[in-house]
């Protein structure tokens, strides 16, 4: 084993170093004693560190560790947990086109090198092969005992099948509906285990517990928690956020945008499961484990007082709300905007502290427009009439809505129109239908509104904002 020193970007050099260790690496490669090794995340740079704190590049007698670091994956998270996953800078979209992911993702998958070995969850299926090629570079894959499958949608089951061709036989321990899942998707007689809540695996010095979480968010979800180098939750995508980083851990990235990404993913993929979330967090808190880390499959792991993503999962579950009003709309020349904004000034004038946000939903991302309507006491949609209905993208809107089963929260509709309208109702319906409480029955104005018309959408905004 070499001591590697780790860096953290944004850091400055003589700051923040970590020891960590590298059992890939092997004596004969530790560089002059005059020069350390600082691993960037996984850039894996390599510099002499001076007295002074000042650095260089290494010379020609580290290059030998320099080429073995750069060709491994692992980031060592306890002396005995390493990250092996993915980071997916490129990743824009996900669940075909039905979610957006602006800063990317990861697949995280973890070794635990026990005195048994155990791989937890794969990658996504285009990573398939640079996922086992750099697992073989971590560890001779015939020493993986045992295989955690936690969920098996194909972002994180997508490379057993390259994996599987190499060690076939190696059990892969899954919930019974997990099974189900893989062979569907992969259609191959694997050596499954099938787990339930409260069976445990022995690793030799310690030991993993499995944990069902039926519906959060496939039948097949469960969590895995070992109980060595003070307790590591692999949570899947519990917890998770479609956030790529190098950094790993949640204290090295921004609060503010790794909340914002956490919330985005509640809202459009958890946010349905709010009811098994509620009763599955209790349960979980009863066991009364050590955490040191949470290790989602998606994004950061949560380091730094982990147990404050399960505190925002306890206000998410229970049909959360801010102090907020959301108005989304769309518009074909502009009548529907002029309404909107008109409507948020009198939602001002009625309560000032409120948060207002307006969005066009043809400007602004759909799966942020749904965040901030999650967020919301309450929306208003609007869309100017199109072929007596409304339009393609608010229907869009107002469908993945309903979906989400948002709860406890109100609404109304407005739009303009020119002859016979048809928008608004349509709009108010399908609010109701999605479980919105309804304010009103909408606000529908012909043509394009002149100012006296614009007072009307102020007024309305005031008798909204009273009515909440
Ligand atoms: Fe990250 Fe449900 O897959």
């Amino acid at each position: 084993m070499v001591q590697v020193l780790s860096w953290h970007e944004n850091e400055v050099w003589n700051k923040h170093v970590e020891s960590v260790w590298f059992p890939c690496l092997d004596e004969g490669s530790i560089p002059s004693s005059s020069t350390n090794v600082v691993l960037i995340g996984n850039l894996t740079l390599v510099r002499a560190l001076r007295p002074e704190g000042q650095s260089d590049f290494v010379d020609d007698d580290s290059l030998q560790l320099h080429s073995l670091i750069t060709k491994t994956m692992a980031k060592q998270l306890t002396p005995k947990v390493s990250w092996v996953g993915k980071v997916d800078w490129e990743l824009t979209h996900f669940h075909g086109d039905e979610l957006s992911t602006f800063r990317g993702s990861s697949y995280n998958s973890y070794l635990v090198r026990d005195q048994k070995v155990a791989l937890i969850d794969t990658v996504w299926q285009p990573y398939d092969k640079e996922f086992v090629s750099r697992l073989k570079q971590e560890i001779d894959l015939q020493k993986i005992d045992y295989i955690v499958m936690n969920h098996n949608e194909i972002d994180h089951s997508g490379a057993l099948p390259e994996l599987m061709r190499e060690i076939p036989n190696v059990p892969i321990y899954c919930t019974k509906k997990g099974e189900a899942i893989i062979r569907g998707h992969y259609h191959q007689d694997w050596n499954f285990v099938n787990v339930k809540t409260g069976d445990t695996l022995s690793l030799g010095e310690n030991t993993l517990t499995f944990v069902e979480m039926t519906m959060m968010h496939w039948p097949d979800s469960m969590l895995t928690y070992y109980d060595g180098d003070g307790g590591v939750v692999f949570s899947n995508d519990a917890f998770g956020q479609h956030f790529a980083t190098e950094s790993l851990y949640n204290d090295r990235v921004c609060a503010a945008e790794l909340m914002y990404e956490a919330e985005k993913y509640y809202a459009n993929i958890l946010n349905p499961f709010s009811a098994m979330v509620a009763k599955k967090i209790p349960q979980i808190e009863a066991m009364n484990l050590p955490m040191n880390l949470i290790c989602p499959s998606h994004g950061v792991i949560w380091k730094d007082n982990p147990a404050q993503i399960i505190e925002k999962y306890k206000q998410w579950c229970d049909a959360y709300q801010e102090d907020q009003i959301t108005i989304v709309y769309d518009t074909m020349w502009q009548s529907t905007r002029k309404m909107a904004e008109a409507i948020a000034d009198g939602i001002r004038e009625v309560s000032p502290q409120t948060t207002v946000k307006i969005m066009n939903i043809n400007r602004d991302d759909k799966n942020d427009a749904l965040t901030e309507m999650w967020r919301s006491k309450a929306v208003l949609v609007g869309s100017p009439t199109i072929n007596n209905g409304h339009s393609f993208a608010i229907a869009g809107l107002l469908e993945m809505a309903s979906g989400l089963k948002f709860k406890n929260k109100k609404a109304a509709a407005f739009g303009s129109y020119g002859w016979g309208g048809g928008a608004v109702k349509q709009i108010t319906a399908k609010l109701e239908e999605a479980g919105f409480a309804l304010v009103n029955d909408g606000l529908q104005k012909l043509w394009v509104p002149d100012q006296s018309v614009l007072s009307e959408c102020t007024e309305y905004g005031r008798q909204f904002a009273q009515a909440l």
